[in-house]
């Protein structure tokens, strides 16, 4: 059976959004120098609006994380194939990311980045879909929670495809 896509989170609903989250970090941030980590590649749409939308500049960094095979499902193991280049230590870090599902990779990530010895670490997270959830993961600024679906566009992927779709869908029939 084809798989048919439904609209989530409209461009209008995003943008809006994007711009309510950097106006709420651009005031926790203020006076200092964060740094944001992206977690790859989900997360490189909704990073580049992110840091558009604040007021000051900030540093860069990404890491690439794969929990998923090529199908839908997670394989529950997390492996890093980029780390950040950036030091850490001593600074103001902020992961973004585009969903978070099982927990499993900001977990991870959020263990990871603690041996830097940041500042601070703190997660933004454009989705936060609750009904799979494993570990429970802070979350300091989210976007959409979702209670379910296979969600694509926006930076998220089915097997590689539809990564580049301006709005969030869910696929039904996957
Ligand atoms: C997806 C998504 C998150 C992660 C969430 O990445 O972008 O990073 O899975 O998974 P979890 O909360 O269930 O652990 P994926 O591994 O598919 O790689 P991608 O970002 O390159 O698409």
């Amino acid at each position: 059976m084809q798989a048919q896509k439904r609209c989530l989170i409209s461009r209008e609903d995003i943008a809006r959004r994007v711009k309510e989250l950097a106006t709420q970090i651009s005031r926790d941030y203020a006076g200092r120098d964060p740094v944001l980590v992206g977690v790859l590649k989900g997360a490189f749409i909704f990073l580049a609006d992110l840091v558009r939308a604040l007021p000051f500049p900030v540093e860069v960094d990404f890491v690439r994380l794969k929990s998923y095979g090529a199908g839908t499902t997670s394989s529950g193991e997390i492996h890093i194939t980029k780390d950040v280049e950036e030091p850490l230590k001593d600074r103001d870090v902020l992961i973004v990311e585009d969903i978070v599902d099982l927990g499993l990779t900001l977990d991870f990530l959020r263990k990871h980045l603690l041996t830097h010895h940041p500042r601070s670490l703190k997660i933004c997270c454009l989705i936060d879909k609750k009904e799979r959830r494993q570990v429970e993961v802070p979350l300091d600024y989210v976007g959409f929670p979702v209670e379910k679906g296979f969600l694509v566009g926006y930076g998220l992927d089915c097997g590689e495809k539809n990564r580049t779709w301006p709005e969030v869908y869910e696929l039904i029939n996957c």
